[in-house]
């Protein structure tokens, strides 16, 4: 029995170019880029190369990208340093988005630390950030507004343009966590920073078939930010610590090449996925496709928890995921589906499938019938139980 993996949303396999890219950077080419010798020269330059490519992809400036050891360190770069560089006084409180990844929302207790009171955006059904109580909740006392592009649980596309809007015109300024949309088109077109109107943006390598322990962040040329790792004065002084050469070459390989691959070999997947699901007993939490993510699909079958049902899927060789946090070798609540609105026991059914750019139409299918053959095992389970 083949393993189908379908948990992109988690995390992507190498790409055997990118890997292909590294191995240099892993063996003879070992010079350390702030070196003035050739060797550290010629490892500068591949650093400078990645940037320009990534760069390139986010349609900003070379110098507006510094690379970081992935999206949760880019992240807390972004807020925390924001929120350290501060000199206006009035400048009190920072909003983050209630069904953020926890790279987001676990900055919470620093910035309390550090004096901030902290708020949080609502969302709806679909974990899409409420435009009204954030509208509300804004005021010349925000610093910050921290919302994601799309939903890493539910996969929803959030209205990120309008956020950046409402921030703005309180003069906060804006964070977009771009790690799940990065490289995805979101309403059909490739995205760039200008379309968001983010002042920082961060993103993550392993999410495009990038290597793990890689990311960036976008920081609009003009912004200030404190750097969080002080040391050699790496990244124009705002990242200390001797680059991972190998995995930013790696990095940027994988956008070289994922940039140019439609992205609707995944909608089409997730779409066949879909269409062979038995939908008996099965609610889908963002019911409209257009507002999700191409390659994401995230459900609930009422009554089964998600633990149940995965272990048993990871039993018949499909790799899925609840998308919540897992404690102890068990499912917590979402606080995704929390936030959305969904009781304790509803937010540990979500199942989250995620597509990547290269699952197959015949993997989608053979999944589906593995999950409709599961959900069947556990209803009979139950009934002989009584
Ligand atoms: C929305 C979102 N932000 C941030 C991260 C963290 O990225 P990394 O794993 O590179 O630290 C993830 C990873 O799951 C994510 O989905």
């Amino acid at each position: 029995m083949s393993r189908i993996y379908l948990d992109h949303a988690a995390t992507t396999p190498l790409l055997p170019a990118a890997f292909d890219a590294m191995r240099p950077w892993l063996s003879q080419e070992y010079g350390n880029p702030s070196s003035l010798h050739a060797e550290g020269r010629r490892a500068k330059d591949a650093i400078d190369e990645a940037r320009e490519v990534v760069s390139s992809a986010l349609g900003s400036l070379f110098a507006e990208v510094l690379f970081t050891s992935g999206g949760t360190e880019a992240a807390n770069m972004a807020i925390l340093g924001v929120s350290l560089n501060n000199s206006d006084p009035r400048r009190t409180r920072v909003i983050l988005g209630a069904a953020e990844h926890h790279c987001v929302l676990h900055t919470r207790e620093t910035l309390e630390r550090l004096g901030y009171r902290v708020d949080l955006a609502g969302v709806d059904r679909i974990g899409r950030v409420d435009l009204d109580s954030l509208e509300d909740s804004l005021g010349d006392d925000v610093l910050l507004v921290s919302s994601m592009h799309a939903n890493n649980e539910l996969g929803t596309i959030q209205p990120a343009r309008e956020v950046a809007d409402l921030a703005h015109r309180w003069g906060a300024l804006y964070h977009c966590d771009a790690v799940q949309t990065f490289l995805n088109p979101v309403g059909g077109s490739q995205w760039k920073v200008a379309d968001l109107d983010a002042d920082v943006l961060t993103i993550s390598a392993h999410k495009v078939n990038g290597p793990k322990g890689t990311g960036a962040i976008y920081i609009r040329a003009g912004v200030k930010l404190k750097p969080l790792v002080s040391g050699g004065g790496q990244e124009r002084e705002m990242r200390g610590g001797t680059e991972n050469t190998a995995g930013i070459v790696g990095f940027a390989e994988a956008v070289r090449l994922r940039a140019k691959d439609k992205i609707s070999g995944k909608a089409e997947a997730r779409d066949r996925f879909l269409e062979c699901l038995d939908l008996n007993g099965v609610v889908l939490s963002a019911p409209d496709r257009r507002e999700t993510l191409a390659g994401h699909l995230h459900l609930r079958c009422p009554g089964i928890d998600a633990e149940t049902m995965l272990i048993l899927l990871d039993r018949m060789g499909v790799s899925a995921s609840s998308g919540a946090a897992c404690s102890s070798g068990s499912i917590e609540p979402s606080h995704v589906l929390i936030a959305c609105g969904y009781s304790p026991e509803e937010s540990k059914e979500g199942l989250r499938f995620t597509f990547g750019w290269d699952t197959r139409q015949d993997e989608a299918e053979e999944a589906a019938g593995r999950v409709n053959e599961a959900k069947s095992q556990i209803l009979t389970t139950r009934a002989k139980q009584g």
